[in-house]
């Protein structure tokens, strides 16, 4: 796959980060997104994660205006038809997925690939609701992504060998190491962290020590760079949660179910970073 553009739909954490490594991988990127606003507001985030990089004198400020250069942002998803490879990255609800990619197959040339950088969502379901199921694949980066080194590349069970190489390849390219894994609920990744922060959750509710305690303990005690319930803060409560639900209804095993406490806060609005208290106020 010769990719020369490089399209992305939604500028949220995880898209926004897509768009800032896919431009500094010399691609021209095209954001889809809402509204004006959101675009802006998704160049804002790119623009202040980049000058991290020229404060610290790794990168000129003549790199940083080439790679903001390189990014086009628009509301409408007719304009992402010259795109070779399409990363969606909306919000983690089904039916929303389904509309866009029924939209991007009808609009995207017939060779793209439509990837989706869902946590937990089918990408064999996903692939279905399209008339290129073989050319639909799970493109998955963690958060925050310009530094985190993994893309966990899902194949559905229509997913054409050629694809998955083509967006192995593609990863590598983009500066990450791609894991290649198969399509079950939660892939590798969320069904081994999912269970984890579910646990410390429980920890807190029932009193075993305090977010501090429970952090620290993970921190210092497992040298992972934060502690579970910080974790969950920069992931997203709701998200999280979602997560744990796909888990218990796609698996079966009460071993997923989500704590009560993790589904009484996200009841409270109380999200994470993004609302300004998690577990922690931020
Ligand atoms: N954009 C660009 N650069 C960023 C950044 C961002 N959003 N956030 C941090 N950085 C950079 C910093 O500038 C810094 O760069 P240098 O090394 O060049 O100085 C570097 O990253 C480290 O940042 P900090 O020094 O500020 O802080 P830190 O050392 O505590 O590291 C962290 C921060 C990288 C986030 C680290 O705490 C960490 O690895 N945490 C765990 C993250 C994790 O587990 N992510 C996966 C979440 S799960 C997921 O995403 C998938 C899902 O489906 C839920």
């Amino acid at each position: 796959m010769d990719v020369k553009v490089f399209g992305v739909v939604g500028g949220g954490t995880m898209g926004n980060g897509i768009v800032h490594v896919a431009a500094q991988s010399g691609f021209q990127v095209i954001l889809c997104e809402v509204d004006e606003a959101l675009c802006k507001k998704a160049l804002a985030t790119i623009d202040k994660n980049l000058q991290r990089g020229v404060d610290k004198g790794k990168m000129g400020a003549e790199e940083k205006s080439a790679i903001l250069g390189r990014i086009k942002t628009t509301t409408r998803l007719e304009d992402l038809a010259e795109a070779d490879i399409v990363v969606e990255a909306v919000v983690e609800n089904f039916d929303v997925k389904k509309a866009i990619f029924q939209k991007l197959d009808a609009s995207c040339k017939a060779s793209a690939v439509l990837a989706s950088n869902t946590s937990s969502i089918s990408i064999t379901k996903l692939a279905a609701t399209t008339r290129r199921p073989g050319r639909v694949i799970g493109m998955h980066f963690m958060n925050p992504v310009p530094v985190m080194q993994l893309v966990e590349v899902i194949r559905g069970i229509a997913t054409e060998d050629a694809v998955l190489e083509d967006v192995m390849a593609l990863s590598k390219t983009m500066g990450k190491v791609p894991v290649e894994v198969n399509d079950y609920p939660g892939f590798v990744s969320n069904r081994v962290l999912m269970p984890m922060i579910n646990e410390a959750v429980y920890c807190l509710m029932e009193g075993v020590g305090t977010p501090e305690a429970i952090d620290t303990v993970m921190k210092l005690g497992m040298n992972h760079p934060m502690g579970p319930l910080t974790l969950a803060d920069l992931i997203g409560l709701d998200t999280c949660l979602f997560i744990l639900n796909v888990l218990h209804e796609g698996l079966g095993d009460p071993k997923y179910r989500p704590c009560p406490l993790l589904v009484k806060m996200v009841d409270a609005g109380f999200l994470g970073r993004k609302t300004g208290r998690g577990f922690y106020k931020y």
